[in-house]
This record gives structure tokens, sequence and C-alpha cells, in this order.
């Protein structure tokens, strides 16, 4: 048993909880869309073809905004496929999943389907294969309320008042060679700048991402940052993250501390941006939209599946990195979380990748049921949990040696407070594989009352690390109680077993 210590001050806040923190991501890739948000036909389908089942899953999950419509596949769509009767739209061949696109489901489509769901639409567009013209058509499309081209083409199509689209991604990942139009970063740059200013001369109300690195081993990240913000700096509100990860040969210990790369990749990024707008006089901040993050099993599709897809022909939505998720993931989904609520002040804006099916917190099967993934849990309590200010944490625990990162604190832990409502969320992982750990919270300035729910995730045992939830047993991983959590003389003690993750949910006071 180890013991550990979290120091939590009132005063010590980071900013207040980004909403946005809590999205995911809806891609035209796999069973997302269709036979996973959209079945028509399905027993539990309603006349749109929206699936209630998903639904039911995803308003408990309680995303507040996503991203759509890509991802890869959005760097050569042609958004006016989606729109209009649906017996009228072309069936093309999607090239980055080798897929066949039928354009059943489009823009009106996802609008409607996300106000069922009650989330925020963020709305990609192509800077692969299109630009300017095609942008600036979208969004006279969706947001202007009338009396020109585009507008009245929506209207006619069905939608009289505009959508309101606040939120929009200037491409995807356009830095990775496997993106169709791939860019060097002074073209994607100078593509982004131009394409925000049009934008913009539309709705002066939208706020806009421009593309970051694909990830943090690519050999032009941090070039990449600076060469885009130079060019797009005054246009834009939001750089984008992506980062995914794995546990590698199984080195578990490793994988249970992957939050501690994304910290560092997160630093760097505000360093970059922070260093171009130093350089560049500039007054704004630009913040950071981290819309794909999650645990993907990347080996596997870069050495199976890839070939497979590419082998079995053109199809429509073939089953595309369902990875599972075990009870070892959803602790590390957990950390993840950690990392960005932490980086609340920077990253304004965090998509987990992605909803239904295609590396997904849900999952359903085609003419039956839908499910919730091990990963669904840490997102649902923290996305409802997680309210009023983020407080700076001094965390005081055993480390834990590992190969990637050398020696890293076996707990890792963020709160936030929420004046409001008296209430502090903690939410706790212990990294240990074979340790449980007594953490003492030194609460300063707050004065624990009372405990209003206390729950944890915990693979103590290999057997339990592996466990998942299937079609079969939906409910083998699953929060349960944690037990030994107690409030004294306004401080708390609790016991997390080894590898577990937990949320706890306290009344405070003020002292
Ligand atoms: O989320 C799956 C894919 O991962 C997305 O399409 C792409 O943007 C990323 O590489």
């Amino acid at each position: 048993m180890s013991q550990a210590r979290i120091t939590i001050d009132r005063d010590f806040t980071i900013a207040d909880v980004p909403r946005r923190l809590f999205g995911s991501f809806v891609e035209h890739m796999g069973r997302c869309v269709y036979t996973g948000i959209f079945e028509p036909g399905h027993p539990a389908a309603d006349a749109r073809g929206f699936r209630a089942d998903v639904l039911e899953l995803v308003r408990e999950m309680g995303p507040t905004v996503i991203r759509y419509p890509g991802g890869n596949f959005v760097s050569g769509y042609r958004w006016e496929d989606g729109v209009g009767p649906v017996e009228d739209r072309p069936v093309r061949m999607d090239g980055a999943w080798h897929t066949i696109e039928t354009n059943a489901f489009g823009l009106h489509e996802f609008m409607e389907w996300s106000r069922e769901a009650d989330v925020e639409v963020m709305e990609a567009i192509n800077l692969g294969t299109r630009g300017v013209e095609a942008a600036r058509s979208l969004v006279e499309y969706a947001n202007h309320p009338g009396g020109t081209y585009w507008s009245d083409l929506r209207r006619s199509n069905g939608a009289a008042d505009p959508f309101g689209i606040k939120l929009w991604c200037l491409g995807n990942e356009l830095d990775g060679p496997w993106q169709i139009g791939h860019k060097t970063a002074h073209e994607y740059g100078r593509l982004a700048q131009e394409t925000a200013k049009a934008m913009k001369l539309v709705d002066p109300s939208i706020e806009l991402v421009a593309v970051g690195s694909s990830n943090r081993q690519m050999p032009t990240f941090g070039t990449w940052e600076h060469t885009v913000l130079t060019h797009t700096y005054d246009e834009v509100d939001y750089i984008s993250m992506h980062a995914y990860y794995q546990e590698h040969d199984g080195d578990t210990a490793s994988f249970l501390a992957d939050a501690v790369d994304m910290d560092a990749f997160i630093d760097g990024v505000v360093a970059t941006i922070d260093a171009v707008k130093a350089a560049g006089k500039h007054r704004k901040r630009v913040d950071i939209s981290f819309d794909e993050w999650n645990v993907w099993n990347q080996d596997q599709y870069n050495q199976v599946e890839a070939a497979e897809i590419a082998a079995a022909g053109w199809r429509e939505h073939p089953r595309l990195i369902e990875d599972v998720y075990s009870m070892t993931d959803a602790v590390v989904v957990g950390t993840l979380l950690h990392s960005l609520l932490r980086h609340g002040d920077r990253v304004r804006i965090a998509n987990q990748a992605q909803l239904v099916n295609v590396i997904a917190p849900i999952r359903s099967e085609e003419d039956g049921p839908a499910w919730r993934q091990a990963s669904f849990w840490p997102f649902a309590r923290m996305a409802r949990m997680a309210r009023g200010t983020i407080l700076r944490l001094a965390v005081s625990s055993s480390q834990v040696t590992t190969n990637r990162y050398g020696d890293v604190d076996e707990i890792d832990a963020v709160a936030t407070w929420d004046e409001e409502s008296g209430r502090l969320a903690l939410f706790v992982a212990n990294r240990s594989l074979d340790s449980d750990a007594v953490v003492d919270l030194d609460l300063r300035g707050l004065r624990a009352t009372g405990i209003r729910s206390a729950e944890v995730l915990a693979a103590p045992s290999g057997a339990d690390r592996r466990a998942v939830n299937t079609e079969q047993n939906p409910d083998a991983v699953r929060l349960r109680p944690l037990e030994d959590v107690a409030v004294d003389d306004g401080g708390v003690r609790l016991t997390l077993p080894a590898v577990s993750w937990a949320a706890v949910e306290f009344d405070v006071a003020q002292s």
C-alpha cells in the first residue's frame, strides 16, 4: 500500500471548465454514421433513420460538441453531395477509407440529429481537394438567413432557419502524406488564411480552427504550427492537436503514463502559439482545439487492417477500426481527460474520436443492440461532473518507473469546484500495477461536508485488466461504488486499487 497527498486550494485556479472539452467526433468512416447513429429500418430507428437506442447512450454520455464529417474523409468531400432530395444525391468513391459513400446522410440530417442529441456542431471543411469558394458557399448555405443563392437553396431544402454553426475546422491533418491534398505548411497556411478571410466575410461571428500537426511524432511537428500560425494568426481562434495512444509490446506501465506525453505535447504547442504571438506582436490569444484524441491500436490498423481494407474492394460502411476497449484502456482514457482538463486554460475544445463503432465509447450492431464500451465511463462522468472552476492541484505520491517516460507520479488527478452548487469533483487514477494507494486530500479554503457519489473503475488483477464489454456481456466493465472513502474533519481519505480510475463528488463549504 502506498501513500499519496493531494493539496487542493480554493484560490489556486486554472480556468473555468470549458464545456466544449467534452466533445466527440462523427466521421463518415466505417460504421460511425451508417449503422451507427443512422440506420433506417432498424427496430429502434425513428422516421428519419436515427437510432433511438444510440441516441439514448449519446445523451447519457453527454458530449457537448461534435466534429463532423471528418477526419480524412472531409479532404475529398463535396458538401453539396449531402444536401437536397436523397434520391438525387450522388454515390461517390471515398478514397480516404476505400468506401462507397451513398450520401444518404448529410448536413441537414446531421443538424437534425445534433438537435436530438443536444450537441453543438463543429463543421470541418475540405481544404484537401477544395478551397475558398466551396468553404464560403458552405458558410452562406449554413448560416445566412436567406435572400441569396446558397441560403435560399438551404431554405428550399427544408431548413427555413439558418443552422448557425459557430465552430469550423479549416481542413483536417493536411501535414500528413496520407491526406488527400496533403500540403506543405506554407501551402496550407496561405490557403487557410485566405479561406478563413472569405468565410468570416460571410459570417464574422464564426470561430475557426487551423490544422496543427497530426501527431507529436510528425517530422514537421513544431515548424508546421509555427509556419501555419505565422500565416493565419489574425484569422483563426484555435489550432488543432491530434493524438492517439496504445499499449506497445505489453508495456502497460508506460501506457498508463501516456498522459505525460499528452501534457508535454500540449505544453509544446502552447509555447509555439505564444512564440508566434510575441514575434508578430499580436494582442489576441490563440487557443487549442484538441479535436482528435483517444486510445487506438494503430499498430493493428497499420499492420493488418489497412491492407485488408484495400483488398476487400469498394463497399458501403465496412467495419473499420472497431477497437474493443479494456478496463485498462478506460483508465488511460480517464487520465487523458485529466490532461485535457488540467490544460483547460488553453485547451478550450477537445473531441474524443470517434462517437460510435469507430474507436468509440459506444458500439452498435446492424439490426442489433447498442452498448457502452469500458471507455464510455470516464467520459460520461467527467462530462457530467466537471463544473465551475478547474483547480490547480499539488500531488505528492510514489513514483512508477516506466520505459517511455522514466519515473512518473503514481497518482494522477484533476479537480473542479462549482461554487454555485457547493460541489467539488475529484477525478483520480492509480497507475501502479501492483499497489493500492491511500490518498489524503488536504483541502484549503474548503471543507468537505459530505460525499455525494464515489465510483471506481478498477483492474487490480491481470484478468480484470483485460475485461471488455461485448454484445453478449455489455456490462462486464462498469463503474462500481468506491467503498474506501471517508470525510474526516473537513479533509478526505480514500483508497484506490492498483490500476484504477475514480470519480468522487463532495459537498464542500468555504472555510
Ligand atoms: O479518427 C480516425 C482518423 O484518424 C481520422 O479520420 C483522421 O483525421 C485521423 O488520422
